[in-house]
């Protein structure tokens, strides 16, 4: 099939109220847009142009590569919308068009729509809905679509109509052509109506084929924020339905959020107000605990994230223990049993086989060996002022007692101690005990100054 689609943009999304154009609003954290070229792209077309009104720099940026943008300098309509990108279609090929604010479309339906294109019909995407509210409606005769009507041009039998018309259709590219020479503005909108090709494909002798959605998200579109709230939660609940199929427990379908792409293995638990993003892979038996959120990163099996742990580009081993209300931020990398508690920020930090820091410690660009123990307090002085980073490094089975400051560059061996409080400037060889803190004095019997004046 010599398929082209377009995917019309150019509509100015008052509704949005927002200064971001309509089609950049994400869902599940990805332009509308791209949902389309996505699902366009499961086709292989030939080509994807995307009518854009002048000006939308923003959305060939967002976007990028590999499709030809269209501009369509006033918008006088959706078949005006779609006669602009003509002359960049090839001459024998079939044509899908796709609305960029109806980002939920499934492959199989546009695939359907396509291929009755194909043949040489005029195809339509259609549903049928409870409330079909301003929708343009299908009408049939003895079971055949024969025309389309737009709300605004509607009779009150024709509102009655509960079919609507979604607003993608494919046609032969030389249908279309003939279509465009002879359309008219002639309606309750002064536009230049896509949806009067039924009736002129009909006079060309042309059959018209609806197409059923599978589901009514697939074409709903996105004109105000509300819309988009309900098109995001449908969207998260066919995800969360995936992931429970494959062996996921979620405790809450609605309240777990994915962002981008997870991959896990069997009997993982998901808790409740979780964001997934980027890429996710979640090993078998991880627990995710509530409130964490986790970004790009890979979990090893029987990992366990205790309540609001935030994780982003980390690769953690397996059984490590995370959280609650620790930060692993990018370069964060764990070996297997590492345990990292409350309050604990580690970044472009690796740490070996059982090591632990379990209370409020800041580790960056540092690597630590294995079985070494961080105390509480812990802080690593990477930063001087200067944009380059100090490196700190720990051996295996070293002891850092509570409260140290570490200030990089520096080195602690294998068995090394630190003594609790100390402010570490100096390498400390293997084995040994440093002790850099000043030295405790007691002065006997000592009267605070505020009880002086009393004797
Ligand atoms: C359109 C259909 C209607 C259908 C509905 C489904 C027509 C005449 N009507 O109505 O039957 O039920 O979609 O959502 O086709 N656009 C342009 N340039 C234009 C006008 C529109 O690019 O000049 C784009 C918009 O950005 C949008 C799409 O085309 O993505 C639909 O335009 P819109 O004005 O929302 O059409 P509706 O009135 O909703
Ligand atoms: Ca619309």
């Amino acid at each position: 099939m010599n398929l082209e689609v377009v995917i019309l943009a150019a509509g100015q999304g008052t509704r949005m109220r927002s200064s971001l154009p309509k089609v950049l609003h994400p869902i599940a954290g990805k332009p509308m847009l791209s949902h389309v070229t996505e699902a366009a792209r499961t086709l292989s077309p030939k080509a994807i142009h995307v009518v854009l009104r002048p000006g939308s720099d923003a959305i060939k940026k967002a976007l990028g590569e590999g499709l030809n943008w269209v501009e369509q300098t006033e918008q006088l309509g959706t078949a005006h919308a779609v006669a602009q990108a003509m002359s960049s279609v090839a001459e024998d090929s079939t044509v899908l068009v796709l609305f960029g604010d109806v980002p939920l479309v499934s492959t199989q339906t546009i695939a359907r729509c396509a291929e009755h294109a194909a043949r040489g019909a005029l195809s339509l995407v259609t549903a049928n809905l409870s409330d079909p509210a301003e929708l343009g409606r299908i009408v049939r005769k003895d079971g055949r679509i024969t025309r389309i009507v737009e709300f605004k041009d509607a009779s009150a039998d024709i509102r009655l109509i509960r079919e609507i018309n979604s607003g993608i259709l494919a046609a032969p590219r030389a249908l279309l052509e003939k279509f465009f020479a002879n359309m008219s503005n002639d309606n309750a909108q002064g536009e230049f109506y896509l949806t009067d090709i039924v009736a002129h494909a009909i006079a060309d002798g042309r059959t018209v084929e609806g197409v059923f959605a599978a589901s009514e998200i697939e074409v709903t579109g996105v004109n105000n924020r509300a819309q988009l709230a309900e098109v995001e939660r449908a969207y998260q609940k066919i995800q969360a339905n995936r992931l429970m199929l494959s062996g996921v427990t979620i405790a809450d379908p609605m309240r777990l959020d994915i962002r981008g792409e997870v991959t896990t293995g069997t009997d993982v638990f998901i808790d409740i107000n979780v964001v997934l993003s980027g890429v996710v892979q979640l090993g078998d038996n991880v627990h995710v605990g509530p409130g964490s959120v986790i970004s790009n990163s890979k979990l090893g099996n029987g990992v366990r994230v205790e309540p609001n742990t935030v994780i982003d580009g980390a690769i953690i081993g397996a059984r490590c223990v995370l959280g609650p209300f620790a930060r692993l931020r990018p370069g964060t990398e764990l070996g297997e049993g590492v345990r990292i508690g409350n309050f604990v920020e580690t970044k472009k930090t690796r740490m070996g086989p059982g090591s632990k820091a379990n209370h409020l410690a800041y580790l960056g660009d540092a690597e630590i060996g294995s079985e070494s123990n961080i105390g509480a307090g812990t802080i690593t002085c990477n930063y001087d002022g200067s944009p380059i980073k100090k490196k700190t490094t720990i051996g295996d089975r070293v002891f850092v007692g509570s409260n140290s400051t570490l200030v990089a560059p520096i080195q602690i061996d294998d068995d090394a101690f630190v003594a609790a409080g100390s402010a570490v400037t100096s390498r400390i060889e293997a084995g040994d005990l440093a002790v850099a803190r000043s030295k405790q004095r007691n002065i006997k019997g000592w009267t605070p100054p505020y009880r002086r004046h009393r004797q």
